[in-house]
């Protein structure tokens, strides 16, 4: 499903609606909500939105019974700037009452990626008790170069079958990235792309209507709901 909001703004109202409603939904029917947040810097309106107190969505969300994960991870500490981890805590998880233990960083400050990717891995099977765990949310971003997630364009990681977490090395940020592979992201239960900005407009075109050969194309979701949400600038097709 495609949905096209007319500004940045609305875009995140549009995912913090959504965000409410699954949240609610899955503490209803089995007691927790777990989410994967995507990282970059679209995201982060929304995570302000749901934390702001003068906004209708935080007085809403069961924020004790929800567990946080991330799509993916720079190789960098929590308190990095780069740090996707951080820039959710200081928009959103320091500002609303989680549980600290449901908080599940990656564990990016090992400097051994392998080892935080497979430690990630093991994190996720035993706080969902699942081997092929299904996420209630998982939030995507989308990259110039069709990249979500950190699954980048010819990297092997896109041929992976059995891992659920892997650490791919990114040849243009010459930094490995630990990244939730195909496997997971494709049993999720929603898969929400969010996607912003007139910088994105040629990208969002190739991969909703052109030739499959970018990484973004390949998130098919077994069971669950795929969802485009953009802003106008991002779809710009007048
Ligand atoms: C990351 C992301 C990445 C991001 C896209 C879009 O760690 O960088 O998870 O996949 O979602 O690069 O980034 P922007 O939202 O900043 O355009």
């Amino acid at each position: 499903m495609l949905r096209i909001l007319a500004t940045p703004k609305d875009l995140a109202i549009a995912a913090a609606e959504h965000f409410v409603a699954r949240s609610r939904e899955a503490v209803e029917q089995r007691g927790s909500f777990t989410v994967a947040l995507s990282g970059g810097s679209t995201p982060k309106l929304l995570f302000e939105l749901l934390a702001d107190p003068n906004q209708p969505f935080r007085d809403q969300i069961p924020w004790s019974n929800i567990h946080f994960f991330w799509s993916d991870e720079r190789h960098v500490p929590p308190d990095h700037p780069d740090s996707n981890y951080r820039m959710a805590s200081e928009a959103m998880l320091s500002r609303v009452p989680v549980a600290e233990k449901n908080v599940h960083r990656v564990p990016s400050e090992n400097p051994d990626a392998e080892k935080a990717a497979r430690e990630y891995e093991q994190t996720l099977i035993e706080t969902t008790h699942q081997s092929l765990p299904q996420l209630d949310l998982i939030l995507l971003g989308l990259g110039p170069d069709g990249h979500t997630a950190s699954l980048f364009p010819g990297t092997d990681v896109l041929h992976e079958t059995k891992r659920l977490v892997a650490a791919p090395w990114v040849e243009k940020f010459q930094s490995y990235r630990i990244t939730m592979t195909l496997p997971l992201l494709n049993n999720g239960a929603s898969v929400v792309f969010l996607v912003s900005g007139a910088e994105k407009t040629k990208i969002v075109k190739e991969v909703l209507e052109g030739p499959e050969k970018y990484p973004a194309q390949a998130v098919k979701p077994t069971h669950g709901e795929l969802l485009w949400m953009l802003d106008k600038a991002a779809w710009s097709h007048g």
